[in-house]
């Protein structure tokens, strides 16, 4: 009988690390002249968003806001614009709220110290962890999802990673296996590993330098790990968007600093097209006719939001403005220089 000992080609740490120096990710627009405010960026865009995605939007973000200093005296409509289609908007609005902070804290420079980075607005352990690493060689572990699913499968860490007692376990291992040196190397090599070769499907097992010793391989259970959240159905909620076109102008109002789309412009909504006409009527828009265009569903992470554009013709030029809230008419087929929710821009495209 034979047992199959693991051959450890060197240590975990080792193995990942001339992974890197042949394959790993090292010209990304972040990556060329490092700097903390560069990694920091990128990471927040990263945090839900994939790499090819991103670059364009790192590339223009950095155009307009070269330094932390452009970006903290910039309005939140300038920071928001520029994260136009990227979603998940309260990034934009915490980016821009911290950018204030080290401006009025600490001199525009980025904290060293890993606890007063966790302190700014929409940076947790694990974010933290990989600006200092990759910006500033620190040794922290991280564990964003790409880590995660690659912990997992390597331990066959069983259960969904968003329980804390599963979480807990994948920091223990990630702390460990951090190594002292070339800790920015050792970052980005664990996501990139996740992102290139411990996919979510189809991992590329033969190419990877953990097969040797990684227990889901052995077992060919890699699909089984990281353990899925139990899932629920999402609630569907539904609303009307009140497209007020006249001509081709459509009016917009920016939504409230928080919630959804928070800080955004957007249709004005309701809950039927009576309530959305006397809506606009409140604020000086004589509607005279209505039509719907076709409606589409817009998935949150919490709900499913069925959307029905109706067209509001406007025959009268707009009046003056009685909304509190601060509000533009926009003519289609010009950029709009603010920020817009996805099915904003979806109708905005539909109307052109
Ligand atoms: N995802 C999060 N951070 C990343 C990085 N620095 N490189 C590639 N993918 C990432
Ligand atoms: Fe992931 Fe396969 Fe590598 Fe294991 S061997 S870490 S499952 S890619």
């Amino acid at each position: 009988m034979s047992v199959r000992i693991p051959n450890h080609n060197g240590s975990f740490a080792e193995r990942v690390l001339a992974w890197f120096d042949e394959h790993g990710r090292k010209h990304l627009p972040w990556q060329q002249d490092v700097t903390p405010y560069k990694v920091w960026v990128s990471e927040i865009m990263l945090q839900q968003t994939q790499v090819t995605t991103v670059i364009p939007y790192f590339e223009r973000f950095m155009a307009s806001f070269p330094s932390v200093f452009a970006l903290a005296s910039a309005s939140q409509d300038e920071v928001l614009h520029h994260w136009t289609g990227l979603g998940y908007y309260a990034r934009a609005r915490n980016l821009h709220k911290a950018a204030k902070v080290l401006v009025d804290e600490y001199d525009g420079n980025f904290p060293t110290d890993i606890e007063a980075v966790i302190a700014l607005p929409g940076i947790g352990r694990s974010t933290a962890g990989a600006i200092l690493s990759l910006s500033r060689n620190q040794r922290h572990p991280i564990l964003d999802g790409n880590v995660k699913r690659v912990l997992a499968r390597y331990y066959a860490i069983e259960g969904w990673p968003g329980q804390k007692s599963v979480e807990n376990a994948l920091w223990e291992v990630a702390e460990k296996h951090t190594p002292e040196t070339r800790c920015a190397h050792y970052t980005q090599v664990m996501m990139d590993l996740g992102a290139m070769v411990c996919t979510r499907s189809k991992p590329k097992c033969d190419a990877c330098p953990l097969q040797s010793g990684c227990l889901a391989y052995a077992q060919g259970a890699q699909s089984a790990f990281p353990g899925k959240k139990p899932k629920k159905a999402l609630p569907v909620k539904s609303t009307y968007m009140m497209v007020a076109r006249f001509h081709q102008q459509v009016y917009l109002e920016q939504r409230p600093p928080t919630g959804i789309w928070g800080g955004l412009y957007g249709f004005l909504e309701s809950t039927s097209v009576e309530e959305g006409v006397g809506a606009l009527k409140l604020r000086g828009i004589q509607v005279e006719s209505t039509h719907q265009l076709e409606g589409f569903r817009h998935t949150f992470s919490h709900f499913h939001l069925d959307i029905t554009p109706v067209v509001a013709v406007i025959d009268l030029p707009p009046t003056k403005q009685v909304a509190e809230l601060p509000s533009q008419w926009f003519v289609l087929n010009e950029p709009i220089e603010v920020g817009l929710a996805a099915p904003t821009q979806k109708i905005i495209k539909q109307l052109a």
